[in-house]
């Protein structure tokens, strides 16, 4: 069985799943039911100087996902100072204590949950995009604690990496990387209202529909800078935790599919993780960690796919084709290579890898494109 042992920070974790804050760690019993569940380490619902009074409703399913409009916890720190937390470590596992919001809020928190901490991750979730307050954050939290302090950074703009850079530069030990994304609006249309409460409905789009901003984001960061990267955003499967920890990622976070498929997802992630790296030969999870940070594929037009003698004629590709180069000819599928432009979409919508590039992985571009 592959070795799916992580170093982070200096922690060693069994796997690299764990929760992202939110409310699979919404107290020590859930944060228990999580370690239960197979996650390498914990990771509790950010707190603030005060309890959250968030609007309801405030969070909801939606296709390929959940919209929420969750604030940080609800319950009062000195809660988690006088039970929770104490109640989360007896798990034996590593505990990542997140903090909102400002930096006098950091100042005031980090010397208190300092006791209970491996780690603490710091939220931006509700300072925008100006850097100062992040910046100002990390260097309260690394005034206060000796333990390493990550930065959880929001999906704002394209220039994850220059926010990396600036967490890097202000003393940040690892990035957290991404929020939910919004704000977003989704409405029942049987009531024409608004899913979530609040004064105008808006709330934060988190699970499936986000995995490709988050693996984007996070491998744009480690690109950019030499921090370890917990990567986040719509991780529900094992093959989902190979593309985030391909795209550069140290360990892997998951919140909605622990939310609605319940904590044994985290174990059920490993297990899958597991399975794959032993599929394809890989010995243990560092031997896959970064290894799309620099492929790109070559420049110029690639030979047309192949079509494969799999390919049970069913179709799927030929509808999709929008140039019309695809037809059934005597139940197999035919591809005209004159008429293809080579966009690919054929590639990914077979569903039984009868369509393929005769594009040897060796040649595509290994360094920075
Ligand atoms: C209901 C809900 C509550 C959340 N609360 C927090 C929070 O307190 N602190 C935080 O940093 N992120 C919070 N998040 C964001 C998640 O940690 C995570 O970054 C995001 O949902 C993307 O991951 P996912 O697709 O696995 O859910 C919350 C997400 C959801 C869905």
């Amino acid at each position: 069985m592959a070795d799916l042992r992580t170093t982070l920070l200096g922690l060693t974790l069994r796997n690299p799943i764990m929760p992202a804050a939110g409310p699979p760690g919404r107290d020590g019993a859930a944060l228990l039911a999580c370690a239960a569940g197979g996650a390498g380490a914990l990771v509790a619902k950010t707190i603030s100087t005060r309890a959250a009074h968030p609007p309801t409703p405030n969070m909801a399913e939606i296709q390929h996902g959940m919209v929420n409009t969750e604030l940080w916890s609800e319950m009062p720190p000195e809660r988690w100072l006088e039970s929770e937390y104490a109640l989360a470590r007896s798990s034996g596992l590593p505990l990542i204590v997140s903090l909102g919001y400002t930096p006098d809020e950091i100042a005031e928190l980090a010397p208190r949950v300092a006791p209970y901490a491996d780690a603490v991750e710091l939220s931006t979730h509700y300072v925008g995009t100006d850097p100062e307050p992040m910046t100002g954050a990390i260097r309260a939290a690394k005034a206060a604690l000796k333990v390493p302090v990550l930065v959880k950074l929001s999906p704002h703009g394209e220039d994850m990496a220059g926010a990396a850079r600036a967490a890097a530069d202000a003393g940040a030990d690892g990035v957290v990387a991404i929020n939910s994304f919004g704000p977003v609006l989704s409405i029942d249309i049987e009531t024409a209202t608004p899913r979530l409460g609040g004064a105008n409905g808006y709330g934060w789009i988190s699970g499936p529909a986000l995995k490709p901003l988050a693996v984007r984001c996070v491998r744009d960061i480690c690109r950019a800078v030499d921090l370890p990267v917990v990567g986040v955003g719509g991780i529900s499967n094992g093959k989902d935790a190979v593309e985030m920890i391909m795209a550069g990622a140290s360990a892997v976070g998951v919140c909605t599919a622990a939310i609605l498929r319940g904590p044994q997802m985290f174990g059920r992630i490993a297990r899958e993780l597991s399975d794959w790296l032993d599929t394809h030969g890989y010995a243990s999870v560092n031997d896959i960690r970064g290894a799309a940070l620099t492929r790109a594929w070559p420049s110029g037009l690639l030979p047309a796919p192949q079509i494969r003698d799999n390919c049970n004629g069913c179709a799927l590709c030929v509808t999709a084709c929008v140039y019309g180069a695809i037809h059934v000819v005597d139940g197999r599928v035919a591809l005209d290579g004159e008429q293809c432009t080579r966009c690919g979409l054929c590639v990914t919508r077979c569903k039984l890898d009868a369509i393929s590039w005769d594009v040897n992985t060796d040649t595509l571009y290994g360094s920075s494109p």
